[in-house]
């Protein structure tokens, strides 16, 4: 598989637009004065290139507490949220320079990414002032930049010579206007030219997984534990270990039409309505229907799409039977129905691995799941027991250990 890191980091910011269209707004301003900075102090292509990524995901420790905050304070330098954005990035070698860059409260600036912090910095808080002034930000860019540089003097003095520069060029404001933005963002991307393979790509993945995760408390590792399953079962039934990282992929993908659900419907402790019930169905075709558009993906968007589907027909949403359902469709549902059993739910605790088992053996009678993929659960119990385990301790871990990094 082939994709490219430009259309992996769009991907990402198309699903937190879902959640916060102002995060991603946000987030793209922030990276298109950024990209303009950059080029103003001649920064390096390697530079540029952190600095565009770190940009467009340096608040998604927003995502962690977004429910519980009024609209719109995406100011980075609010530590515990860039704690949690270093977290969310932890881990997945892709992101290593990445995190680095947004985690500028770090004491001192005195490493090796200083100058990308500081760009990083300034920008953000230059898009935070964006907001005191009317849509037309080029009839009012001198306001603008002498109001910034009045409330803020602790940056290098070329980022001050940059204003006084933009401030007279039209292009630069008409790029921040709310309609242009997402096309600029393409635009001006200095990472168009880079192709991923699967091993980067399935960290991408891993965070995507993460942002669907952070979404309700309920299913905190949900997504990453339903993939790490899948490629287990996967190798179980000895398939190579390319499909095996492809069903992962699948695993962490599957329930990213979930973004669209309410949180208050995903957390309803009483009974469903029949309106509310098919609102919350309607998350599987909305995973099929977002990565439809990712032809990148190829099979991988079937096997995440169809993990309410049952072999009997009586799955959801398109019915497909097991005529349809081919064998890497039918473990991601396995591991999605094992794990959702496994886990703590608002109307009930979690089940234990032997409980869970005995209802996955009734729908195997009931012809609904695979039973030759039900069985290596059974012979294998010890092993998923280890990982739907260490997989909710990871996303625990992912919240509450932020007071902790460096
Ligand atoms: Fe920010
Ligand atoms: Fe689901
Ligand atoms: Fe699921």
């Amino acid at each position: 598989m082939d994709i490219s890191l430009q259309l992996s980091i769009k991907f990402i910011n198309e699903l937190i637009k879902i959640v916060s269209p102002a995060l991603v707004k946000h987030m793209e301003r922030t990276a298109i004065v950024a990209m303009e900075l950059c080029d103003y102090l001649d920064l390096s292509k390697e530079q540029q290139k952190n600095v565009y990524i770190a940009a467009l995901l340096h608040d998604i420790g927003e995502l962690i507490d977004i429910r519980t905050r009024e609209y719109g304070d995406f100011h980075s330098n609010n530590e515990l949220h860039q704690r949690y954005t270093y977290n969310m990035l932890n881990g997945l070698d892709i992101f290593e320079q990445t995190k680095a860059i947004v985690y500028t409260r770090r004491a001192g600036y005195e490493d090796k990414h200083q100058q990308e912090k500081a760009i990083l910095s300034f920008c953000d808080r230059f898009e935070y002032d964006l907001r005191l002034y009317p849509e037309n930000l080029a009839s009012c860019s001198e306001d603008i930049c002498n109001g910034f540089a009045e409330r803020y003097s602790d940056y290098p003095a070329e980022f001050y010579d940059f204003l006084n520069t933009v401030s007279q060029r039209e292009y630069f404001w008409f790029r921040l206007q709310t309609d242009n933005i997402p096309r600029v963002v393409n635009v001006i991307s200095p990472i168009k030219v880079i192709h991923l393979d699967i091993d980067d790509f399935q960290q991408i993945c891993t965070l995507i997984a993460r942002i669907v995760d952070t979404h309700s408390g309920f299913t905190a590792a949900h997504s990453m534990t339903v993939g790490l399953v899948a490629r287990e079962l996967a190798y179980y039934s000895g398939m190579t270990s390319y499909d095996q990282q492809r069903i992962e992929i699948a695993g962490y993908l599957h329930d990213i039409g979930k973004l669209y659900v309410p949180i208050n419907l995903l957390e309803k402790k009483s009974a469903l309505s029949r309106k509310e019930y098919s609102m919350l169905k309607e998350h599987s075709y909305k995973t099929a229907e977002i990565l439809s558009v990712v032809a990148e993906l190829g099979e991988i968007a079937a096997w995440a799409a169809n993990h309410h589907e049952r072999l009997d027909g009586s799955g959801y949403p398109y019915h497909l039977n097991r005529i349809y359902l081919d064998i890497p469709s039918r473990i991601v549902a396995v591991a999605d129905f094992f794990t959702a059993l496994t886990e703590v739910r608002p109307y009930r605790g979690p089940l234990s691995i032997q409980d869970a088992l005995d209802i996955m053996d009734k729908a195997v009678e009931d012809g609904s799941i695979d039973g030759e993929i039900v069985a290596l659960l059974h012979q294998h119990k010890e092993a998923f027991y280890t990982i739907v385990n260490q997989a909710r301790e990871g996303g625990r871990a992912l919240v509450r250990d932020v007071a902790s990094i460096p």
